[in-house]
């Protein structure tokens, strides 16, 4: 029998080969390919427990030579664990063997920065300079990182949160690593200002008005991700390009699913996914004054891309002695 060994890839070797560009890079690959039909991606299915949930997140794409399925739960009274776990385990499509088991969570929040970088590389003004956050915490830090990756003339961060301790720390990240003007401000200007506006709170009724949103502006929808979940004030959505990553996902648990459920839009106000905004079978931005939306709700594909990026740098081309590793056939 040939070499049974499944390698087992913490969070910090997934991080030394994951970097922000390379997620980009591996997400907008798998656009593509999702574009263009060529991504088996079923549906979550999800397991409910007394105090959270668990999640199996399923993707093959042929062209990676990899299947993969997330495991990951949100479980939000944990005190002594975070609350968001995640695994993914990498499956080789020719024999079904489980080639990686890797730590999902790092992976996670650099496959959701990677989605909305890649949105707005198609979809924001090419001379965005001003960026906005609603929300300062765990995924703003990496959506920070890939805005400044896709946005070459951005010159000033403002952000927003309700701990403003959070805010004013980001802010300072900001400075400190790219060199931009950035402070903490209040939720109307942090939106008013913005050309680029990043939300990422769990707020389950809207906080973002339409008044405040100028013309030209592009919203990345991170925060609404599971049934009830909303940030946007539904005029927005009426009134804007609306692309998802995914329609099923979008409308169960995205932006838009509030909006959707209250009648308030129906399908056909959604203009395209990412993958057709991707492979060109839609416009994407058209003019310089209408506002853009992308709902982000996380797809499998996402994560199957960046794991494979993670598992070719560091057992395909790397030196994968110093990785642990288990043959479960013993
Ligand atoms: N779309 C996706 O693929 C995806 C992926 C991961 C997480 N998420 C979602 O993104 C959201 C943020 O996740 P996170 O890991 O950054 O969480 P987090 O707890 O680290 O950060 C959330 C931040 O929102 C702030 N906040 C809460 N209520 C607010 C309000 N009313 N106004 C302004 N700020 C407020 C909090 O103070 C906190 O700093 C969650 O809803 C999560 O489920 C989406």
């Amino acid at each position: 029998m040939k070499d049974c060994k499944t390698y087992l890839i913490t969070k910090s070797e997934v991080r030394a080969v994951l970097t922000i560009s390379d997620a980009l890079e591996a997400v907008e690959s798998i656009f593509r390919a999702y574009g263009e039909g060529k991504v088996q991606m079923p549906p979550k299915p999800y397991l409910s427990f007394e105090k959270g949930d668990l999640r199996c997140m399923p993707a093959y794409a042929p062209a990676l030579g990899l299947a993969s399925v997330k495991n990951v739960n949100v479980h939000p009274g944990n005190a002594d664990l975070p609350t968001v776990m995640a695994t993914i385990t990498l499956f080789d499509p020719e024999s079904g063997f489980p080639v990686a088991i890797m730590d999902g969570a790092y992976l996670t929040a650099m496959r959701t920065a990677a989605a909305a970088g890649v949105a707005t590389r198609y979809l924001a003004r090419s001379d965005s300079e001003v960026l906005g956050f609603v929300g300062a915490g765990r995924q703003a830090q990496t959506q920070l990182d890939a805005m400044m990756a896709v946005l070459p003339d951005v010159e000033r961060v403002l952000f927003y949160d309700i701990d403003a301790d959070s805010a004013r720390a980001l802010a300072r990240r900001a400075e400190d690593t790219y060199g931009v003007s950035a402070a903490s401000h209040d939720l109307r200007q942090t939106v008013s200002s913005a050309d680029v506006l990043t939300t990422t709170t769990p707020v389950r009724s809207p906080i973002v008005d339409a008044d405040a949103v100028r013309p030209g502006t592009h919203i990345n929808a991170i925060g609404g991700d599971a049934p009830g979940k909303q940030e946007l004030d539904p005029a927005i959505l009426q009134a804007a390009k609306l692309v998802v990553d995914n329609w099923e996902q979008a409308s169960h648990g995205g932006e838009i699913n509030v909006a959707l459920s209250e009648g308030l839009i129906g399908r056909g106000d959604v203009y395209a996914d990412i993958g057709q905004i991707v492979v060109g079978a839609r416009p994407a931005r058209e003019t310089d004054e209408e506002i853009t939306v992308f709902d982000s709700t996380g797809l499998a594909a996402q994560d199957l891309a960046c794991a494979a990026h993670v598992y070719r740098r560091l057992v395909v081309e790397g030196d994968p002695s110093g990785l642990a590793a288990v043959d479960f056939m013993r």
